[in-house]
């Protein structure tokens, strides 16, 4: 479905009923990167999904993409919705988009799951090198980040054994388009450091990493649960930096897990 949001065209998906559970996508995705979790978590709350503005089915206007920006989408949408407080589940962009939704709309969030995702800002070397790959997004086409991506999205269990996945994670980023890419590039080679955020979370707060994510290894989700105080920490075993889709059944236990305790706390 699409909805209008500071000014651009959003699509969503919202299906079941009770806690509303918000899943944010990853770079260079789209919300279909969420399906196994909507399909499982549909019979137990209500599950919302959106492309963020420049992926999937929502507008790519003009860039850069603020991680602001984004967060402001999710905020009108929750608005059009009539939610005002939501279980926010971000993996990687979807996280960094969720600690700055935090930062502006605390009292709009119940519970935060960050996966696979860092608080800290690029590095001078990896600001550079995202405004590269901006630069080729735009002049080579989403194939090209495509072969630059598939490769360190997904670990070393699945891509040397489980090609649906690969062929899937690849078809998404084709299906992007080239301004979308490099706006959320250029956007998240702006993004400020969330870290000094971290500890003045008092909420529910779930990490969870593949243990084979190279992209944001082991050592920042430890990083990320240390900062947060009473945040919890699961790592998935031979599961790369898309946790969700590379091992859905145990991604999917710990969510559920980690709702019923936002529902009853212990
Ligand atoms: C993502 O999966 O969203 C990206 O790896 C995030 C990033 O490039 O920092």
């Amino acid at each position: 479905m699409l909805i209008k949001t500071n000014q651009i065209s959003v699509d969503y998906r919202d299906s079941g009923s009770g806690v509303p559970v918000i899943f944010i996508h990853a770079f260079p995705l789209n919300q279909t990167m969420w399906d196994d979790q909507v399909t499982e978590l549909q019979t137990q709350c209500r599950a919302i999904t959106l492309d963020l503005r420049g992926f999937g089915k929502s507008d790519a206007p003009q860039n850069p993409y603020s991680m602001d920006q984004m967060a402001g989408d999710v905020r009108d949408l929750m608005s059009a919705l009539g939610i005002d407080r939501a279980i926010l589940v971000g993996l990687s962009m979807g996280g960094y988009v969720s600690l700055a939704f935090y930062r502006r709309y605390p009292q709009s969030v119940m519970a935060l799951l960050l996966a696979d995702t860092r608080a800290s800002a690029d590095t001078p070397e990896a600001r550079e090198r995202r405004l590269k790959s901006a630069a080729k997004a735009e002049k080579d086409g989403a194939h090209a980040i495509a072969d630059d991506m598939v490769p360190l999205l997904l670990g070393p269990t699945t891509l040397g054994s489980r090609p649906s996945i690969v062929e899937r994670v690849r078809t998404m980023i084709e299906a992007n388009s080239p301004v979308g890419i490099a706006g959320a590039q250029r956007g998240m080679a702006e993004r400020s450091d969330s870290t000094e955020l971290l500890r003045g979370i008092e909420l529910p707060a779930l990490v969870i990493v593949g243990s084979e994510d190279m992209l944001t290894p082991v050592t920042e989700a430890e990083n990320l649960s240390t900062g947060i105080p009473g945040a919890g920490l699961r790592v998935i075993e031979r599961a790369g930096h898309l946790s969700n889709l590379e091992r859905p059944e145990e991604f999917n236990a710990a969510l559920i897990d980690f709702i019923k305790e936002v529902r009853i706390p212990r």
